[in-house]
């Protein structure tokens, strides 16, 4: 059995043949081995196999309809940006070939299309099925883009032997860890900060920005996904806490700075994703302010600068390793290389306004000492960039 899933989440897809049984022991093991399993099942995988058990075993319902209301027609996208991989137990030779063509007319079809992350598929079928060359064409195309566990040579359903039978599921398990890929942050702790600050004037309003916390939380969900352990320190958000992460959750850029220097203690990295608040109202007013005359003024005092405190900490020492973000609006690389110096840190990870706020894309430029590497992609792949270059000089 491979090594432990503890934050990873596997999408596992069933669809129709008589070895969909075993998936109910594949989502068993890989829950058994931390992951979060989240189960789906074509049409004629329901016909196969309970789907009480399966989210008995997995602790979720089964989603097997592409148009429930609850996705709003996006549930392929939704599970798609949950899933670190996909697996599909057992793989027909239906579905082989709708994949093949590039088809979208199911869930788990659809779920393939838009996925970013990697798919592993288990075959079943009876061996002419396997053998016939409709079913060879289909899987020669799918080896380029898709990771294959099986089928093997041994007794199928109705007695017959030959080359079809799907792996056991140990085997299956084991190709899920391999395609799940690098744990390269095993035994690191990594603290990322995310969203925004909010400074109260009074007990109703207060000065924030518009930061999602999005970016913040995909380097989370990364860092976990590759093994790290995880403090996320972040601001008023409406975002779920990602697999294995412990959250903080803080209000004012002051309470973010305690808690990130609590975190930093044994911290191996940080990731200051956050949009901090460079000031605060110099007084909370402990009522409601009442409106008085036709313009207020109200008075701002700077707060610390919380990664810049780290970094003059850190001194000439590399460790913890220190990654800042940059909005900006104009000249990305130009103050993104300044903002490295002032602040005494290793990266600055740069973007410009009108791209950043609240999609699940973005568009950057990794800036270091004496690199810039444009990106562009989903934020998770950005987070994975990122966390490449944080290992990297982990191990310098
Ligand atoms: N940052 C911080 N503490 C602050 C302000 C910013 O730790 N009080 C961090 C942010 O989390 C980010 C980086 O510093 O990682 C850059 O933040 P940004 O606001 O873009 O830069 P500033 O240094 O505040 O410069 P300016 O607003 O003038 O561009």
């Amino acid at each position: 059995m491979s090594a432990s899933f503890t934050g990873r989440t596997v999408a596992l897809c069933v669809a129709g043949g008589i070895a969909a049984y075993k998936a109910v022991v594949v989502a068993r093991l890989l829950i058994q081995a931390g992951a979060k399993v989240i189960p789906l099942m074509t049409a004629s995988g329901a016909r196969f196999v309970g789907k009480i058990t399966l989210s008995g075993v997995c602790g979720e319902a089964v989603i097997d309809d592409m148009w429930d209301p609850k996705f709003s027609g996006e549930a392929h996208v939704a599970i798609a940006e949950r899933a670190d991989a996909i697996a599909i137990v057992p793989a027909t030779a239906d579905l082989l070939a709708r994949l093949a063509q590039g088809r979208a007319d199911d869930l788990v079809a659809a779920l393939c299309l838009v996925a970013r992350s990697p798919i592993v598929v288990a075959p079943a079928m009876h061996p002419r099925m396997w053998q016939h060359p409709a079913t060879q064409h289909n899987v020669a195309l799918l080896r380029e883009r898709l990771h294959f566990v099986g089928p093997v040579h041994g007794a199928v359903a109705n007695g017959d032997v030959g080359m079809g039978r799907m792996s056991e599921p140990e085997a299956i398990v084991a190709a899920i860890g391999e395609a799940l890929g690098k744990r390269d942050l095993e035994g690191r702790h990594v603290v990322v900060s995310a969203g925004p600050t909010v400074e109260d004037l009074d007990p109703v309003r207060f000065i924030g920005n518009r930061s999602t916390g999005k970016m913040g939380f995909a380097v989370a969900a990364a860092a976990s996904a590759r093994g790290a352990r995880v403090t996320l320190v972040s601001g008023p958000v409406s975002l779920a806490t990602p697999p294995g992460v412990a959250r903080v959750d803080v209000r004012s850029a002051i309470d973010m700075g305690d808690a990130i220097d609590r975190a930093m203690a044994d911290a191996d990295a940080l990731i200051m994703a956050a949009a901090v608040s460079d000031y605060r109202p110099r007084a909370v007013d402990p009522d409601k302010t009442k409106k008085s005359g036709d313009t207020v003024t109200i008075e701002l005092v700077k707060n610390p600068d919380l990664l810049a405190r780290v970094g003059a900490r850190r001194g000439e020492s590399k460790h913890p390793v220190l990654v800042g973000f940059a909005v900006e609006t104009r000249d990305l690389v130009g103050y993104a290389r300044a903002k490295l110096a002032q602040k005494k840190v290793d990266l600055v990870v740069g973007n410009l306004a009108a791209h950043g706020f609240g999609g699940d894309d973005d568009e950057v430029v990794i800036v270091g000492a004496t690199s810039e590497r444009p990106l562009r992609g989903s934020k998770r792949a950005i987070a994975d960039a990122i966390l490449d270059d944080v290992v990297m000089r982990l191990h310098a």
